[in-house]
């Protein structure tokens, strides 16, 4: 690992990580696996986060042993169909859907110098950040339209590294999902997972919680 006196910067994953959506895109994956009748299950919504859309559906669809039963056509309306009702949802959202000690974070890395930039494989960003009013904490966020490969790759981790002129071991990665720490690992960050021990076992640091994520705790982790 990094020692933390190398750390210059931190790429943010959003979903479940800044904002509690990652329980939007459950329920709204949910309905889908219903409808196309796929079992749901901690495993399958685990595996879920962190992964882009199409593949996401992909994932549903095979979990429900349908892969072959849907056109690409209707593969496209069942994922427009979940982007919608999740959207009803973003659309409610306002600051209070922070996840705890977020703010507070993000404002001790600015005051203290580090650089910041979004990682997440959601079109929806942007959008999620204006309703929780951080537009201007993040103005550099990889697109990912631009991306060839999505979370586990290292592909978003490494661009959101370049996007704040970093090389990625200067950079810390912050996820909820298992997907998303394989990505920062491949990318050569250090990795930050927030959430359950097991799911996140291969974080370089874990916080069960975002409120205990501050940069003492981080140090602390780290030397
Ligand atoms: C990730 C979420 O951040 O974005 C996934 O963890 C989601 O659950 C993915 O599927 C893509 O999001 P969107 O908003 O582009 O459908
Ligand atoms: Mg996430």
């Amino acid at each position: 690992m990094a020692s933390f006196s190398d750390i210059k910067g931190f790429v943010f994953d959003l979903d479940g990580v800044i904002t509690d959506t990652s329980v939007f895109h459950s329920q709204a994956w949910h309905q889908v696996a219903d409808k196309v009748g796929a079992p749901w299950s901690k495993e399958l919504e685990d595996g879920l986060k962190g992964i882009s859309r199409m593949d996401s559906l992909e994932m549903i669809l095979k979990a429900g042993n349908v892969q072959d039963k849907y056109t690409n056509d209707e593969k496209v309306d069942l994922a427009t169909e979940k982007n919608t009702n999740y959207l009803k949802l973003v659309d409610q959202m306002t600051p209070a859907n922070l996840l705890p000690g977020i703010k507070s974070f993000l404002d001790e890395l600015k005051s203290e110098g580090y650089l910041i930039s979004l990682a997440s494989a959601s079109k929806n960003a942007p959008k999620v950040l204006e309703k929780l009013q951080l537009t201007d904490y993040f103005p550099k966020i990889v697109d990912p339209k631009s991306l060839t490969n999505g979370k586990p790759d290292p592909e978003i981790y490494l661009k959101g590294a370049e996007l704040i002129d970093l090389k990625p071991e200067q950079c810390i990665g912050v996820e909820d999902a298992a997907a998303g720490v394989e990505s920062i690992n491949a990318a050569n960050e250090t990795s930050i997972g927030i959430g359950d021990a097991q799911v996140l076992k291969d974080a370089d640091i874990l916080f069960s919680d975002t409120s205990e994520m501050t940069l003492a705790n981080i140090k602390k982790q780290m030397n």
